[in-house]
């Protein structure tokens, strides 16, 4: 691995965020120890969790496990949660941190995501339109500060923000989010957003890298673009590699999910080559689609956003 090599971002707080993580959402508890486990003996020094996805426990598990047995020391890892969307009162946002490290079984993240936009009822269950209710980004955001201030979070920022939002938000913050973790990949680069981040110094992290191809209700082709595959034969790589690669010179971490040993350690061989210029251009002629909407998010009477236009700012 190049010392050169884009293995990390350096965000607004002078960290240094490693450039590729595990990403975590619909790993199965009873797989995902193992991928944490094989991800971070193959050099991965990134997990990006979240309290909705169900399975922090276990990644815990997994965790104390590899810094008894020395594998890795707490400080060498980066790990991100995020704050889900029944959480938003200024109240219960320390009490949902306090149980994503408990989860955990660490005393502090080096990342807390607010995860949506969005704000639903003290105690919903489920994501049925009665859960939605009206957002108080800002009053949320103070309370991230708050923990930031602890030193509990050692850098805050947002998910699933809009140009827009990120905008509101920077407007009012007293500490401006270090990231905005979206949606990225080759068939949804986010140009706006990509060009507001980097005239505020806010730093893009890409979910679903790969287009998310297990999720089973959207439809992904983007490991089958032909642009895609004609550039990873030419370079000798896998699609998937290509994806990832394309995300870090674009200057974003990127979290590809797997619970595959075999596709977590491809997914990490993005290191020590890169896609050349003449080849990197080509992937501006992708066509561009959202496939994760938040569709659950939006509603006629409930909630804050009426329709996708309003979740997104227009950028749908
Ligand atoms: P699996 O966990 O069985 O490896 P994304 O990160 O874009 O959300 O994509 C995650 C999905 O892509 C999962 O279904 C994962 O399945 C699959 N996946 C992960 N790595 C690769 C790869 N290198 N090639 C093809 N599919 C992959």
């Amino acid at each position: 691995m190049a010392e050169n090599d884009i293995l990390y971002f350096e965000l607004n707080t002078g960290a240094k965020i490693p450039s590729v993580g595990l990403g975590t959402w619909q790993s199965s508890p009873g797989l995902v120890a193992e991928a944490v486990t094989a991800a971070i003996k193959l050099g991965y020094r990134h997990i990006d969790c979240a309290q909705i996805y169900g399975n922090e426990a276990e990644i815990g598990s997994a965790l104390k496990k590899l810094f008894e047995e020395g594998v890795v020391k707490r400080e060498d890892l980066w790990i991100t949660s995020k704050l889900w969307n029944r959480d938003h009162a200024p109240e219960d946002v320390p009490l949902a941190l306090d149980r994503t490290l408990r989860d955990l079984q660490i005393d502090y993240l080096d990342l807390y995501l607010m995860h949506w936009p969005v704000k639903m009822k003290k105690g919903s269950v489920g994501f049925q339109p009665e859960t939605l209710d009206q957002t108080d980004l800002p009053a949320t955001w103070k309370a991230m500060e708050a923990l930031y201030d602890l030193g509990k979070a050692r850098a805050i920022g947002v998910s699933n923000f809009s140009t827009k939002k990120l905008a509101d938000l920077l407007d009012v913050a007293r500490v401006p989010p270090a990231v905005n973790q979206v949606e990225i990949h080759p068939s949804w680069q986010q140009a706006k957003l990509h060009e507001f981040c980097k005239s505020k110094g806010v730093h893009l992290t890409g979910y679903s890298p790969l287009g998310s191809p297990g999720t089973t209700w959207i439809k992904s082709d983007v490991l089958k673009n032909p642009i895609l595959i004609t550039v990873a034969e030419k370079l000798g790589k896998t699609p998937a590699q290509v994806a990832l690669r394309w995300g870090l010179q674009m200057g974003h971490s990127v979290l590809p999910k797997s619970t595959n040993e075999a596709r977590i350690k491809e997914n990490f061989g993005v290191y020590g080559w890169s896609i050349p210029e003449d080849l990197f251009a080509k992937f501006t002629e992708f066509e561009q689609a959202r496939l994760l909407k938040g569709s659950s998010f939006v509603h006629e009477t409930c909630g804050s956003y009426r329709n996708l236009e309003d979740l997104w700012d227009g950028e749908i």
